[in-house]
């Protein structure tokens, strides 16, 4: 390996790591953040008075808000504590914990409807975290899973000025249906949301069967 090349290598952090080094710069760019969701995010939503929502990575709460106002019972968990502290402070009233998505720690079919934005551009591999959303969701429940087009990871600023780079991921919009296919999902709606006619987000409505 060149020097340059490990310069590059040790530079990426775990996503644990990371954000909890750009957790309280997290929030700066949320306007940013949420432009790749274009309000379609809250179509998919719909009406979730009385449903049990689990937010997973929810980081430090972006949608919670707005699970809330369509009636969600929201519970809420985090890789990263220091996302999670945020989280917390921001909605002392809901139930969080941190935990991968790999192994959540609930009973089986404990959620009417699972979310994760923005998260599996952290995820190695997609067929273990499905599998898992699959076993807390009830039979015919619903999980509403985005897909970023990000191909090279950012580097990001931590309020103590140190550039953080996150283990990333790339997963083509096919790959995502099919792997939800494999752990038993049928896809109920898929839309893209696009910048300058490229596509920016993948968003999909999956449902277990
Ligand atoms: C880009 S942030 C998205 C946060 C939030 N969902 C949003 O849309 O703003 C990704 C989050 O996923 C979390 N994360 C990464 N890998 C995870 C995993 N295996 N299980 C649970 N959370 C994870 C990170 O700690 C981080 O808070």
């Amino acid at each position: 390996m060149s020097f340059k090349g490990s310069l590059k290598k040790s530079h990426v952090v775990s996503s644990e790591e990371g954000y909890n080094k750009y957790a309280t710069a997290y929030d700066d760019s949320l306007g940013y953040l949420n432009s790749f969701e274009n309000d379609v995010l809250l179509k998919f939503f719909g009406d979730l008075r009385g449903k049990k929502v689990l937010d997973v990575g929810c980081g430090t709460g972006r949608i919670i808000h707005d699970l809330h106002m369509a009636g969600a019972e929201v519970c809420a968990v985090d890789l990263s504590d220091a996302m999670l502290k945020i989280t917390k402070k921001k909605f002392p009233m809901i139930e969080t914990a941190q935990a991968d998505i790999r192994k959540l720690p609930f009973e089986n079919e404990s959620f009417d409807m699972v979310v994760a934005t923005f998260l599996l551009v952290h995820l190695d591999k997609l067929e273990e975290a499905f599998d898992e959303v699959n076993r807390v969701l009830k039979v015919g429940g619903e999980f509403i899973v985005t897909n970023i087009n990000q191909k090279k990871a950012p580097k990001l600023k931590t309020k103590d000025g140190e550039t953080v780079v996150i283990e990333s991921f790339y997963h083509r919009p096919e790959n995502v249906l099919n792997s939800l296919d494999r752990s038993f999902f049928k896809i109920d709606k898929e839309e893209f949301v696009y910048d300058d006619k490229v596509w920016v987000n993948q968003i999909v409505k999956a449902v277990k069967f």
